[in-house]
C-alpha cells in the first residue's frame, strides 16, 4: 500500500473506456483525447472507519488522503487548502423559507477554490517526475499553480487572456511565475499555451487535460459531506460553471461516498452560467451530449468566460445524473449579488461565486428549488481582487448599448 494510504489503481476514460496505468505521467487518454479519471480500490477502504479518523486529521484536504493520488507524503505540496467555512445565510429576499448555505473557497490559499485541484496535481506531478509545468488560465488557477510551483521548487508559465483582472497577472508575478499575455478569451489563451508549449518539456495542467485537478476538486464534495452529513445535507448545490471541472469533482465524490456506502444522498448540481457565455446550460436545455462553443463570449465574472469547455461530455453527464439542470444570470444581477452578499451577510464573493446567489430568484421561480430544500451556493473565490464601482460602470456601459467587457 502507498506510504499515503492513496487507494489510487487506474486511470480510466469514460469515453472510450481505455484504462491506463496512473504510474504514467499521462494527461488525455492516450486512446481517444478525452479526459482520464483516477479510480480507487474502494473495496479495501472501512469507510466507518474512515470517516471516524476524519476529526483527528488536519483541517486541509489531505485529511482524504486515501481517496487522492498521492503515493508519498514527502511530494505533498500544501499551504493549509481546503476545509473552508459553511456559512448560514438567513432570510434571503430572493428564496423566502429557503434554508440557504454558503461554502465560502474565498479564504483558501491565493483567494480561490482553485487552491484544491491545483495543490493535487502539482503534489502528483511532482511524484511522478515533472519539471516545469504551465497553464491556460483565466486567472485564479494561474495564481494557484504559480503558488504551488513555487512551492514545488517547479518553474511555472501561465497563458492568461490579456483582459483578466490586473490582481490576477501580479499575483502569478509576484510567485515567480512567468505570464503571457494573449488577445481573446481562455479558448485562445489555450491554444496559444499549446502551440508554444508543443516544444518545451513543460506539461499541462489545463483543467481536466491531466487527471488529478478534479480530484483536488473533488474534496469539494468530500467536504460538504464531512460538513454536513446530518440533517443540514444540502438537497442542491448551485455551482458557477466555467469549465465546470468542479461539477465533475463533487458529482465524482457522491459517487465514490455512495459506493463506500457512506451515503446515498446526492444533491442536484445547478450550473449558473452568465447569459453572454452559457454553453453549459444551452446544452442542458437542448438535450446535447456535449456543448457547442459559444460565439461572442461576454461577461464580467473572468472564470465563467469560457466558451468552450473540454470534454463537456462529463460535466453534463454530472449534472444530468445528479437531476439537476442549467440557469442563466444577467452580469447586472452579478454585481447586485456581490454587494447584496457583503453588505447583507458580510461575504465577499468573486462575481463567479456571486452569480450562484443571483441564481436562486429564478431558481425559486422556476419550482426547481422550494421551501423544503436546503441549498448550498458555492462561493469559489474571493471578491477582494474587484471594484464594485468599476465593475457598476462596466454593466452600465453594456446596458447602453456598449459591448461588455470582462475587466
Ligand atoms: C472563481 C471561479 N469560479 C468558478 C470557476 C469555474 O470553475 P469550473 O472550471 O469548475 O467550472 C473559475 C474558473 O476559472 C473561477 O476562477
Ligand atoms: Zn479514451
Amino acid at each position: 500500500m502507498a506510504e499515503t494510504g492513496s487507494l489510487l489503481t487506474s486511470l480510466e476514460c469514460r469515453a472510450c473506456c481505455a484504462s491506463v496505468d496512473p504510474s504514467r505521467l499521462v494527461g488525455t487518454c492516450p486512446t481517444c483525447g478525452h479526459a482520464l479519471l483516477a479510480q480507487y480500490d474502494l473495496a479495501r477502504l472501512d469507510a466507518r472507519a474512515w470517516v471516524g479518523s476524519w476529526p483527528a486529521r488536519a483541517p486541509s484536504l489531505w485529511r482524504y488522503r486515501e481517496l487522492l493520488p498521492v503515493q508519498h507524503s514527502s511530494q505533498i505540496v500544501s499551504l493549509g487548502e481546503g476545509y473552508s467555512p459553511v456559512l448560514p445565510l438567513n432570510d434571503v429576499p430572493a428564496a423566502p423559507g429557503v434554508r440557504v448555505r454558503l461554502k465560502d473557497d474565498g479564504g483558501l490559499p491565493t483567494g480561490s477554490f482553485k487552491a484544491r485541484g491545483m495543490s493535487v496535481a502539482v503534489s502528483r506531478a511532482r511524484e511522478l517526475g515533472v519539471r516545469a509545468v504551465y497553464v491556460p488560465s483565466a486567472g485564479n488557477a494561474g495564481v494557484a499553480l504559480s503558488a504551488y510551483g513555487a512551492r514545488a521548487g517547479l518553474p511555472v508559465r501561465v497563458y492568461l487572456p490579456e483582459r483578466t483582472p490586473a490582481p490576477m497577472k501580479v499575483g502569478c508575478r509576484t510567485y515567480g511565475a512567468q505570464v503571457v499575455e494573449v488577445p481573446g478569451t481562455l479558448r485562445e489563451a489555450g491554444a496559444a499555451a499549446r502551440a508554444a508549449e508543443a516544444a518545451q518539456r513543460s506539461f499541462d495542467l489545463s483543467t481536466l487535460r491531466e487527471p488529478y485537478r478534479v480530484e483536488g476538486k473533488k474534496t469539494m464534495g468530500l467536504e460538504i459531506f464531512e460538513q454536513l452529513r446530518d440533517e443540514e445535507f444540502p438537497s442542491a448545490i448551485v455551482y458557477p460553471t466555467g469549465g465546470g471541472t468542479g461539477l465533475v469533482g463533487m458529482h465524482k465524490a457522491f459517487e465514490e461516498l455512495r459506493a463506500l456506502g457512506l451515503s446515498e444522498r446526492r444533491p442536484r448540481l445547478y450550473a449558473v452560467q452568465p447569459e453572454g457565455c452559457a454553453p453549459v446550460v444551452r446544452a442542458l436545455r437542448d438535450g446535447a451530449t456535449a456543448v457547442t462553443p459559444w460565439e461572442d463570449p461576454s461577461t464580467i465574472a473572468p472564470g465563467l468566460l469560457v466558451p468552450a469547455p473540454f470534454s463537456s461530455e462529463r460535466v453534463l453527464e454530472a449534472v444530468r445524473a445528479s437531476g439537476g439542470g442549467g440557469v442563466t444570470v444577467r452580469d447586472r444581477e452579478i454585481v447586485d449579488a456581490m454587494a447584496e452578499l457583503a453588505r447583507r451577510f458580510g461575504v465577499s464573493a468573486s462575481p463567479e461565486g456571486a452569480a450562484t446567489y443571483a441564481a436562486l430568484g429564478s431558481l425559486v421561480r422556476t419550482g426547481a428549488v422550494h421551501t423544503d430544500d436546503t441549498v448550498l451556493l458555492y462561493n469559489t473565490g474571493t471578491g477582494l481582487p474587484f471594484s464594485l464601482p468599476e465593475l457598476e460602470r462596466l454593466v452600465a456601459g453594456a446596458s447602453e448599448g456598449a459591448s461588455p467587457e470582462a475587466p
